[in-house]
């Protein structure tokens, strides 16, 4: 029988400044906290949107909704091949520039007046232009907002002033992430739907491992558990200067069901155990039972990396109780039927275990909603959570990042 002592041991400890009492509630439910993380972090930080092989070729663009910042935006590899942001907004009267959500054009045109613009952002011609006075066409581009690419994932910012560089936005999650060949997990899949939930509710139940022995019973059986380790603790985890990742346990005696059992004869899973998996970029901490790490890119970015697949979360707020969640998998390409149903049955397991994830969040945001309670406790093993807590709190209160633990935590 393990002792409490032996139960508290992931390393809430070894950072003082986050704290070990219960944390406050109303982030989760107050409309004027909401407002502020929107001003002070949806608005100043680099915000993870796509992959850069959503658009390969020249003149290929993608377009989608940020309802924090109630910002259509335009994402576009011009003629040069560089990949540009720009908000989707006209100049002439701010009509949305481009309807669809994906394509490829050389120029778009504005279905108001007809102005129309290059891949680049520049206008490229304004109908009747001699009845307009002062027309400075240089500066009448589409509005740009910053952009930049890490690994292959296009990362935007819509701080205009803003000085620090996505790569130093990254900074230690970027260096855990180097080596894992992203850009091999070519094929993908998505769905997105809209949750009665605050952001972090939402993002919390993915920073834990506490709740799978319970809430993922009939889904993940005991995958992720096992009589070496019935609640499922992490075995690695570090907590940087905003961003988190920790490893999951996997089963390394779980009997998978006989479907299972088929697909995984063609290809990964995340919750097939990939036991001591050591190649670049996974399993940081060489857990001997290992099953996937999930990569907590901040504010509301999710990546789940397992042995020859990963999948990504986009959280996007839309209100203090309301957001939009977009969930990718990622594969190599199937080469034969095999992997097809490999692939399909994998996403269709993540599916299944997400919905029990989101039926429950959307009960628990309605229970949160009262205010009856005005402070949540956390388990050590929740030391994720209470990280990101504080880093929001640095951001909303301080108006900047002061969480900054850099310790180096292994188990
Ligand atoms: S609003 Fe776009 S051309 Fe007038
Ligand atoms: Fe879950």
């Amino acid at each position: 029988m393990r002792t409490d002592e032996e139960n508290r041991n992931f390393g809430t400890t070894n950072y003082p400044e986050l704290g070990i009492g219960p944390i406050s509630a109303e982030p989760y439910y107050s409309a004027e906290y909401f407002e502020r993380e929107k001003s002070s972090i949806f608005s100043k930080v680099w915000l993870n949107v796509c992959r850069e092989e959503e658009l390969p070729q020249a003149n290929d663009f993608v377009t989608f909704y940020v309802p924090s910042n109630k910002a259509s935006v335009l994402i576009v590899r011009g003629d040069d091949g560089k990949v540009r942001a720009f908000y989707n907004l006209c100049s002439h009267r701010g009509n949305k520039v481009v309807w669809e959500s994906k394509g490829s054009s050389k120029a778009f045109a504005c279905r108001y007046h007809g102005w129309a613009y290059r891949s680049d952002g520049t206008l490229a011609s304004v109908p009747d232009a001699g009845g307009f006075f002062e027309l400075d066409r240089g500066q009448l581009g589409l509005t740009p907002i910053r952009a930049d690419i890490w690994g292959g994932f296009v990362f935007i910012n819509f701080d205009a002033a803003g000085a620090e560089s996505l790569s130093d936005y990254l900074a230690e999650v970027g260096d855990q992430l180097k080596g894992f060949p992203f850009a091999k997990y070519s094929a993908w899949s998505r769905f997105t739907a809209e949750l009665r939930v605050n952001w972090k509710t939402a993002i919390d139940a993915f920073q834990e491992t506490y709740h799978v022995r319970f809430l993922h019973k009939r889904s993940l059986g005991d995958s992720l558990t096992g009589p070496e380790n019935p609640f499922c603790h992490c075995g690695w985890a570090q907590v940087y200067d905003r961003h988190r990742t920790m490893s999951v346990y996997g089963n390394p005696k779980y009997c998978p069901t006989p479907t299972e059992a088929l697909a995984y004869q063609f290809g990964p899973s995340a919750t097939k155990g990939n036991i001591g998996q050591e190649q670049a970029g996974i399993n940081p901490g060489r857990l001997p039972a290992w099953a996937f790490d999930a990569h907590h890119i901040f504010p509301n970015c999710v990546m789940g990396i397992s042995a020859e697949t990963y999948f990504t979360h986009q959280f996007w707020p839309i209100a203090v109780d309301r957001t939009a969640w977009v969930v990718t998998n990622y594969h190599a390409p199937a080469m034969n039927a095999g992997q097809m149903f490999n692939q399909q049955y994998s996403d269709t397991q993540l599916r299944d275990i997400l919905l029990e994830d989101a039926i429950t969040l959307e009960h628990a945001q309605e229970a949160i909603g009262s205010g009856g309670k005005r402070s949540f406790m956390l388990h050590d093993q929740e030391l994720l959570i209470r990280h990101m807590y504080n880093v929001v709190e640095g951001y909303v209160r301080k108006g900047g990042n002061s969480a900054r633990p850099r310790l180096l935590h292994k188990q």
